[in-house]
């Protein structure tokens, strides 16, 4: 089933933003079903109780994905629908949605590409020992993914063991926004560890277990310019790229965590405990890992930031554009806005040859091959009266982001996959509904959740057609 030296043109998804039926057919309790449903925690309250009913109308979904021609779909598992309490009894009714979900696709003529973990922790595991805290995360991890391996590995071409670890680890224990809302950069860096550490246990049990599938995980990856050619900015440059990049990549690809961070932390005296024993897992994880995947949706601009420089700073979750404060590491580096480049109304940058440069530090850092597992636009769309979305926005960023993968797989990059974010319009865990990503427009103030391709649902398919191999 796996195609190689093309780039498989997909879509994708996740469990929370997606399935809704939170509590059916005894599904357990997630970190996000109880985080949610806490006031204030998410925009306007909202939630993925119903989200967009796919746990009911996949078939659906996956009708519309094919009259699409998908060539790949990337989903990810709820751990809390095979292991309700994380770990203990297994929920065959669980284990059945995927089976079900993986034999559509396929007889659709769709390659699955799943994600192990898109941050939805049962919430039983972090009662018990503190979640990603705690080294016994690990172990139970490594289960569950045995779990998925043995019913799914073989139909399932690509796994993707992590989704964005920078993510779910710095908004959850840095800035305190997500699960567990903490902010203590020690513990963050603990979680970090015992994140990567689950990645390459899952890759080795998956190895170990002689699929033929490919097996990595997802980074966000946000490459960065330096504001200026002075010497000070490009070493605020050097400390992002060592902190907010490498120190995941270099662990998840390489086995090991990058110089300048490892010293940076220790100087701080928060470097987390890494064993030997923790060192040869990371290697050998790495040693085993297929492909680099990674989450591109724009760039940053880095500037030099003094000891009493800015620090955290104030998110845009409400599209209200230029409401993004200025943010940073107080003598490390700030975020500063690129003047070369438009922004969304939700302050991202929107930087289409930014992807280029980053695939190409990826190669010369690494040199393996890379999925792209999301690349798309937030915005707000308009339903007119004669019932459709002339998303024209989407289509020209999504098509400028596609041609870059075009030429970069035509001089040598190894690039497996293209999966845009999204292909429903879904829940965007801070920004709520009103943060649409997706082909398909839902309206989630209608009960019927109606799903209405929107124009960038038919450019898609006349590009798959046009440069499927
Ligand atoms: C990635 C996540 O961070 O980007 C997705 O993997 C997320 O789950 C997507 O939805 C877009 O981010 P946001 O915050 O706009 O929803």
């Amino acid at each position: 089933m796996i195609k190689n030296k093309a780039i498989l043109w997909g879509s994708a998804s996740a469990a929370y933003q997606i399935e809704g039926a939170y509590q059916s057919e005894d599904k357990g309790v997630s970190i996000w079903d109880v985080w949610s449903h806490i006031p204030g925690k998410t925009f306007e309250g909202t939630n993925g109780d119903r989200a967009t009913d796919h746990y009911e109308r996949f078939e659906e979904d996956v009708a519309l994905m094919q009259a699409q021609g998908l060539e790949t779909y990337r989903f990810s598992i709820a751990w809390t629908r095979i292991y309700p309490e994380g770990s203990g009894t297994v929920n065959q009714a669980g284990i059945e949605f995927y089976q079900k979900l993986i034999n559509a696709l396929l007889k659709a003529g769709i390659e699955p590409m799943v994600t192990l973990y898109h941050w939805d922790l049962p919430q039983a595991l972090q009662d018990k020992y503190g979640g990603w805290e705690s080294p016994n995360v690990i172990e139970d991890f490594e289960r569950f993914a045995r779990t998925c391996f043995e019913a799914y590995g073989d139909r399932v071409g690509y796994w993707i063991v992590m989704n964005e670890p920078n993510v779910f680890t710095h908004q959850g224990y840095v800035l305190g926004i997500h699960p567990p809302g903490v902010k203590d950069e020690a513990r963050y860096l603990k979680v970090c560890h015992h994140a990567g550490l689950a990645h390459a246990k899952a890759v080795l049990v998956y190895q170990e277990m002689n699929f033929t599938g490919k097996i990595g995980s997802s980074i966000a990856f946000m490459p960065a310019y330096p504001a200026s050619e002075k010497q000070e900015d490009k070493k605020a440059l050097e400390a992002y790229e060592a902190t907010a990049n490498w120190w995941f990549f270099d662990s998840y690809f390489k086995g090991h965590y990058p110089e300048i961070a490892v010293q940076h932390y220790r100087m701080k005296g928060i470097m987390p405990e890494v064993s030997s024993e923790d060192l040869a897992c990371l290697k050998a994880g790495a040693d085993a890992t297929d492909f680099i995947g990674i989450n591109y949706y724009q760039t940053a601009m880095i500037a030099h930031n003094p000891a009493d420089g800015v620090g955290l700073g104030k998110m845009n979750t409400t599209g209200k554009k230029g409401s993004q404060s200025e943010s940073g590491i107080p003598g490390l580096y700030k975020y500063v806005k690129n003047p070369e480049l438009t922004y969304t109304d939700w302050d991202w940058s929107i930087d289409p040859n930014g992807l280029k440069y980053g695939l190409n530090q990826l190669q010369n850092r690494y040199g393996l091959p890379i999925l792209i597992s999301e690349n798309g636009l937030g915005a707000f769309d308009q339903l007119t009266a004669s019932g459709e979305i002339a998303d024209d926005y989407r289509i020209e960023f999504l098509k400028a982001h596609a041609e870059v993968c075009e030429a970069a797989s035509n001089e040598g990059i190894e690039l497996l996959g293209y999966c845009t974010w999204s292909f429903t319009d879904l829940l965007s865990w801070l920004n709520g509904y009103q943060k649409r990503y997706g082909f398909i427009y839902i309206d989630f103030e209608d009960e019927a959740r109606k799903r209405i391709p929107k124009k960038s649902y038919f450019w898609y398919k006349d590009w798959i057609a046009a440069h499927k191999v």
